[in-house]
């Protein structure tokens, strides 16, 4: 008979220790063991260790119903609980969400610096889309982490592709497959440029996508399994912004800057109960800007993709790396020409073509989604 009570008694220690609601309050912060999770039950924030062996501790957002513990934001990536501190998580009295050790420093905060009497009502609400706002009594939301992106992009995010909106960031790998921390690749669109996204292996280019033009407004992207991912680029005054969704009843899907530098469109299979890779880039050598060096062209079309050098001239050294020389040095007696090179996409992309496209992509705003099944690249 005793052994009844013995189911009984786990399940109370287990209400005790699981607070789970959708928000925290200036009265209610969150302690180490607690979650909140979506009202929707979608997305999960609590504290987290990379590896049961780490000792540092992070604030972060997973995925609640998927059993591959996958984080899509980490607050403090760079200001780890350490040791055998132990951290608190909370909504200031200024409107802020702010993580304190156990010393009572704060190793994370948000700045909104609001105090009001509507402080008091102030609530910090994980969303079923995965996003953690810090929301006002009267419904206006201050601060929401998809501004602050970490690694990953999800359906509904709207980040901006041109750099001038204030406090934009970048997406930036973890360091490694368990070091969450500032990695070396980052990726966003070009300080100088609009509609131009580069993924940077620190401060230099490491892959460009093409730049958008008039023709593409939006994109459709179809996975074997049938997923289909919806890319929409919105105008709003001077900016542009894109925003990735999927038909209601599609599984999970997400696209993050892996930490080996690689853009990843991933979906849920919840047969294999894995995440499908079904779009990758860079995914060959050829597409890694400037792969063959000055002059050099890599020819995607070879089996093996292949750096060659351009007509007129020849390999400079043993290997591309630093690309191709003239065979001939110009005469420019009139008898030197330009030759046509079809299919290419080259390193940079001027200026007055993205103004000139600019300007078609505000005329073919009408055209919703256009039927592409991939993103030229
Ligand atoms: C917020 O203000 C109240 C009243 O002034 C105070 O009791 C409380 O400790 C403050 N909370 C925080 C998190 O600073
Ligand atoms: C995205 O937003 C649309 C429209 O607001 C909504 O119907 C849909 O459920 C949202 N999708 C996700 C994954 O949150
Ligand atoms: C909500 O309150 C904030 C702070 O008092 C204010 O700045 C904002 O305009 C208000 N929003 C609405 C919709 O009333
Ligand atoms: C990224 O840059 C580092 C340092 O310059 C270099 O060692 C590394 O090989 C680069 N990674 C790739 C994939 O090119």
């Amino acid at each position: 008979m005793g052994m009844i009570y013995i189911p009984v008694f786990i399940l109370l220690f287990l209400i005790c220790f699981c607070k789970s609601d959708d928000r925290l309050t200036p009265t209610k912060p969150l302690s180490p063991g607690d979650r909140l999770i979506s009202s929707g039950g979608i997305f999960t924030l609590g504290f987290f260790s990379p590896t049961n062996s780490a000792t540092n501790s992070y604030i972060g957002i997973w995925y609640n119903n998927i059993p591959q513990r996958t984080y899509v934001w980490v607050a403090n990536r760079d200001s780890p609980i350490t040791g055998s501190s132990s951290g608190k998580f909370l909504v200031t009295n200024s409107s802020d969400l702010a993580l304190l050790d156990s010393k009572g420093s704060t190793l994370w905060t948000t700045t909104n610096k609001i105090t009001t009497i509507e402080a008091a009502g102030t609530a910090a609400i994980l969303l079923d889309t995965g996003n953690l706002v810090i929301r006002l009594p009267n419904g206006t939301d201050i601060w929401q982490s998809f501004y602050y992106p970490t690694d990953t992009v999800l359906p509904n995010m709207t980040a901006p592709l041109s750099s001038k909106n204030e406090g934009y960031k970048h997406l930036v790998a973890w360091r490694g497959p368990d070091d969450p921390s500032t990695g070396d690749y980052s990726m966003g669109s070009d300080s100088t440029s609009v509609l131009q996204v580069f993924i940077w292996n620190g401060t230099r280019p490491y892959w460009r996508r093409a730049a958008w033009t008039g023709a593409l407004v939006n994109a459709v992207y179809r996975s074997n399994t049938g997923t289909i991912i919806f890319q929409t680029i919105e105008r709003r005054g001077a900016e542009f912004y894109v925003t990735y969704t999927v038909s209601n009843g599609s599984p999970s899907m997400r696209v993050m800057l892996h930490y080996t530098g690689k853009v990843k469109f991933l979906t849920w299979n919840s047969e294999s109960l894995s995440w499908d890779v079904f779009l990758e880039q860079p995914n060959t050598n050829c597409d890694r800007y400037d792969s063959c060096g000055p002059f050099g062209y890599c020819d995607g079309t070879e089996a093996i993709p292949t750096c060659k050098c351009l007509d007129g001239f020849e390999s400079d050294g043993l290997n591309f790396s630093r690309g191709c020389r003239r065979k001939k040095e110009l005469k420019c007696d009139g008898t030197d020409s330009f030759i046509t090179l079809p299919g290419m996409k080259t390193t940079s992309f001027c200026t007055s073509g993205i103004e000139a496209s600019t300007n078609a992509q505000q005329n073919a705003a009408a055209t919703a989604h256009a039927p592409l099944m991939h993103m030229p690249t």
